[in-house]
């Protein structure tokens, strides 16, 4: 039986422990949480937590994360949106059962970056059993906007899970129970938001910055019920803000927004839905208004600048096609037909260069690169509300088409290009590039 929607307290993930100057420690291990209201839920943590708790760095101020490691499976960490040297990356084939230290230089803009397991052919079951969390940039250019601060600028982690009747996480065996467009990634009925079910935030009658990201393993949401104003995507501020009355994300993606209370009365409640979701999954939250209060933030009509790539500088062109196929004996996801081969650099780019990259699919594919962010340049049938901004995961939906503008900088190695539904980069549908001098 489900618990009853809007009863639950939404928490926030704490702070990750600092052992240092700029280093923070983390002890993956197994623990018991409370997920469903009187029910104990065994998951695989980031610090005895699920979300694991958040890290935050100053731009180019390098942050080193020891990870150690107390779980029964290899594990290896990887900082979703990190401009991070290969060697901390998080490559899925270094999952071990070992302790080690993970160096972010950080040189990036502000941004919600979040991190999570990245295991050779187990990201999805141990991502869905809890690896999973918020690490935050922070800089002096974002900090001298007025936006929503303090209390009023929350992460909040949106993912979907199936629980048995002891309050145990269900996982189906790879591949099972699933149908429709979204077919071969696992679905649960119960949207969790700071690992809470459907959980009730009281906020002030103010503005309210949301970070959100979408760390299901394979469900998307169109989340409705008031305008949210984007002023950040993936890889930082946008240019200028855009609202959405209706805002779709996929899994991986973030977006910050800033959401407006002030002319509400306390006692007044707005739920938030899923468009896409039928019965348990058409709800996400609840804001419930407490009291009205002074509020001096404001969302500027310009947030940043940065340089937009020309295309017509491009060097390359190169062409990804995501759809599914056959391997071996099995059913697999595939990348320009082939399956992930670890060893195997399916590009080879060099520093600097500016590449156009030529993405289609022929079912909802959310595709994410690594290293550094990119710009959406085209879309079949148009842009996108939500293209806007520098991106690292980008939504294609069925039978779809964009053009990416991507250049990679600063470091040399082997990086990937996969899809964020789990079971689809678990099912093989990944790439690697080399980058070099
Ligand atoms: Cu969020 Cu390669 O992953
Ligand atoms: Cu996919």
């Amino acid at each position: 039986r489900l618990p009853e929607p809007f009863t639950t307290a939404l928490t926030v993930p704490p702070p990750a422990r600092l052992v240092g100057p700029d280093h923070y420690e983390v002890v993956q291990r197994h623990a018991v949480v409370e997920i469903l209201p009187g029910l104990r839920t065994p998951v695989l943590t980031y610090d005895g937590t699920f979300p694991g708790p958040t890290v935050t760095s100053r731009r180019g101020r390098t942050t080193t994360v020891t990870h150690r490691h107390e779980l029964d499976v290899p594990t290896v960490v990887h900082l979703h949106g990190g401009h991070t040297p290969a060697s901390s990356d998080g490559f899925p084939t270094e999952a071990a059962r070992a302790t080690r230290d993970y160096v972010y230089p950080c040189d990036q803009p502000a941004a919600t970056l979040w991190y999570h397991d990245h295991r050779m052919d187990f990201t999805a079951p141990q991502v869905y059993r809890g690896l999973a969390g918020f690490h935050l940039v922070h800089d002096d250019e974002e900090d001298a906007l007025p936006l929503p601060r303090g209390d009023r600028d929350v992460p909040l982690m949106v993912t979907d899970r199936a629980f048995a009747e002891d309050g145990s996480l269900l996982y189906p065996a790879r591949g099972d129970g699933l149908t429709g467009e979204y077919r071969a990634g696992v679905l649960g009925d119960v949207v969790l938001v700071n690992g809470k079910p459907w959980p009730v935030m009281e906020v002030d009658a103010a503005r309210y910055r949301l970070r959100l990201l979408n760390a299901s393993n394979a469900r998307h949401y169109l989340l409705t019920g008031l305008p949210f104003t984007q002023i950040g995507s993936d890889g930082g501020l946008l240019e200028r803000p855009v609202t959405h009355a209706e805002l779709p994300i996929a899994p991986g993606e973030r977006f910050d927004v800033v959401v407006d209370f002030s002319g509400l009365a306390p006692g007044a409640e707005v739920t938030v839905r899923n468009g896409l979701g039928t019965g348990s999954t058409a709800l996400v939250l609840r804001f419930r208004v407490t009291r009205r209060v002074r509020d001096d933030s404001a969302v500027p009509a310009v947030l940043t600048r940065y340089d937009r790539p020309d295309p017509a500088t491009a060097v390359r062109t190169r062409d990804w096609r995501f759809s599914r196929g056959h391997h071996g004996h099995g059913h697999a996801w595939l990348v320009n037909g082939r399956p992930f081969d670890p060893h195997r650099a399916d590009a080879t780019i060099r520093l600097g260069e500016l590449e156009v990259w030529r993405i289609s699919t022929d079912l909802h594919h959310p595709v994410h690169v690594h290293l550094d962010p990119v710009h959406v340049l085209s879309r079949r049938g148009g842009l996108g509300p939500t293209d806007v901004g520098r991106k690292d995961t980008v939504a294609l939906g069925p039978a779809d088409h964009v053009e990416l503008a991507v250049r990679f900088t600063d470091h040399v190695g082997r990086f990937l290009l996969h899809c964020h539904a789990l079971e689809h980069e678990d099912m093989a549908m990944m790439a690697a590039y080399d980058t070099h001098a």
